[in-house]
């Protein structure tokens, strides 16, 4: 452990701030309101409440700790934390999968993030006024239909996120961080104020809060599952830099707990801004996948003011997405500089190119590739999502895990950690144990 550090934070609060930007995306905004809306509400709530505090902060903790107890980029922290436990440096490889992961996540997750960016405009520039259901979701199929236009909103998205990154740990990735992290809870503030005055509000929170129980089923808790990890930006390297960048004297039981806070209220908010404007209008709380594209333009288009709110709502979506395909870039960026020497410019460019590549799959997969099926079975698209969902994203989480619970050494993860000796031992327990379960499990249903 001779070497220095390669980076670190101006505060401490800069890393929450960033790594809560990181676990505030898609996940929060888009996909938590409509599986909690396809899943009955309250009772998958709270199981995903659950299991964040249970599973999820261990987990975030782990791999914020593997980072810093190494210092160095995704791969060679794992190499140096393997064999400071006396392992092999084989375990660098986690780091890699970590990489992979985020690449191909954001090669997807740019595209989604395209949508929302040319709904900004849509929805500023008034275009969901009087539109019925129909031309709605007209309007959204045409839309994806347009190789072209997704196209460009995709490279915006990638180019932005590259400019960011490539000026750097202060200048690019703080700078921004500081205005995507308070300004979109800024925006969910005001849409939640407005939700509050809608007719719907009651009906919404009730959808949200109150538990059913007849809704407890086997999939609903690996959907929770799944989405715990995925929300808290586990295995995807992310946490593993950003933990790198973390000064050695800050709690990093305190910072989890604050991510994972912050994390778990944006998507409660987005929750409570959504569900009464969906009541308000009539609409339908578990449209799925379309929620944001096709279900609230409905309401945008009829309510007061609904420009102004719908284009704040895609902003919304957009700063959150940015504030995570950073933190996708960075582990990345930083693994070229440090393994091939090359500066951080190009190394952004490069890399975000590269993504920017592969994403342009997933583009033609909504329209021209369609139809155009791999093995038999997926398209393009949905060959990379499956892949990352059902198999890195699970899989990551459980090494890190496992690495983290059996194969560091007890007086490492114990210093590293600083904790109170009661709550170490129930987040060994966790790391070692409930972690590990609640993965397999997940991944041998999904299987079946
Ligand atoms: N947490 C992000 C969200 O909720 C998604 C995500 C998963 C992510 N892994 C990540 C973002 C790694 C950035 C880096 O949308």
């Amino acid at each position: 452990m001779t070497q220095s550090r390669i980076g670190q934070w101006s505060s401490r609060w800069l890393f929450i701030l960033a790594a809560t930007g990181s676990a505030v995306g898609l996940g929060n905004i888009w996909k938590f309101p409509y599986i909690t809306g396809e899943n009955g509400g309250g009772m998958f709530v709270l199981m995903y409440l659950g299991l964040i505090l249970v599973i999820g902060i261990p987990v975030l903790m782990a791999e914020i700790m593997l980072g810093r107890r190494g210092g160095q980029s995704p791969v060679k922290s794992l190499e140096v934390v393997a064999q400071e436990s006396g392992q092999p440096k084989t375990w660098g490889w986690l780091g890699f999968a970590g990489i992979l992961t985020a690449f191909f996540l954001l090669s997807i997750y740019s595209v989604i993030a395209g949508w929302s960016a040319s709904y900004v405009f849509r929805a500023f520039s008034g275009a969901f006024a009087g539109l019925d259901a129909q031309q709605i979701v007209m309007m959204y199929d045409s839309f994806i239909a347009n190789p072209k236009q997704l196209m460009l909103w995709h490279t915006v998205f990638m180019g932005v996120t590259a400019l960011i990154v490539s000026r750097g740990l202060q200048n690019g990735v703080e700078t921004a961080i500081q205005i995507l992290v308070p300004g979109l809870f800024i925006i969910l503030l005001i849409l939640v104020g407005y939700s509050i005055t809608t007719p719907g509000f009651k009906e919404g929170v009730v959808f949200l809060f109150k538990p059913d129980f007849s809704m407890i089923t086997a999939s609903s808790f690996l959907l929770a599952l799944g989405q715990a990890f995925f929300t808290l930006s586990i295995a995807t390297a992310s946490m593993l830099i950003y933990g790198a960048y973390l000064a050695k004297n800050a709690s990093i039981f305190k910072a989890g707990c604050s991510i994972a806070v912050l994390d778990t209220l944006s998507a409660l908010l987005a929750g409570l801004a959504i569900f009464p404007i969906v009541y308000t209008y009539g609409l339908l709380p578990d449209e799925g996948v379309g929620l944001v594209f096709k279900t609230l333009p409905l309401a945008f288009g009829e309510m007061p003011y609904g420009r102004m709110f719908g284009g704040l709502f895609f902003l919304l979506l957009v700063f959150a997405a940015l504030g995570s395909s950073i933190s996708m870039v960075e582990p990345i960026v930083a693994w070229v500089t440090q393994r091939w020497n090359i500066v951080r410019v190009k190394a952004s460019w490069l890399v975000a190119g590269l993504i920017w590549l592969v994403g342009v799959g997933s583009v033609l997969s909504f329209n021209v590739w369609q139809d155009y099926r791999l093995f038999g079975r997926w398209n393009y698209y949905e060959l990379l999502d499956d892949l990352v969902f059902m198999l890195l994203l699970p899989l990551g989480g459980l090494l890190i895990a496992i690495f983290a619970g059996w194969f560091m050494k007890r007086q490492f993860s114990f210093a590293e950690l600083e904790m109170p000796p009661a709550l170490y031992s129930l987040w060994r327990f966790s790391i070692r144990f409930l972690a590990p379960i609640a993965v397999i499990v997940l991944v041998i249903v999904t299987f079946m």
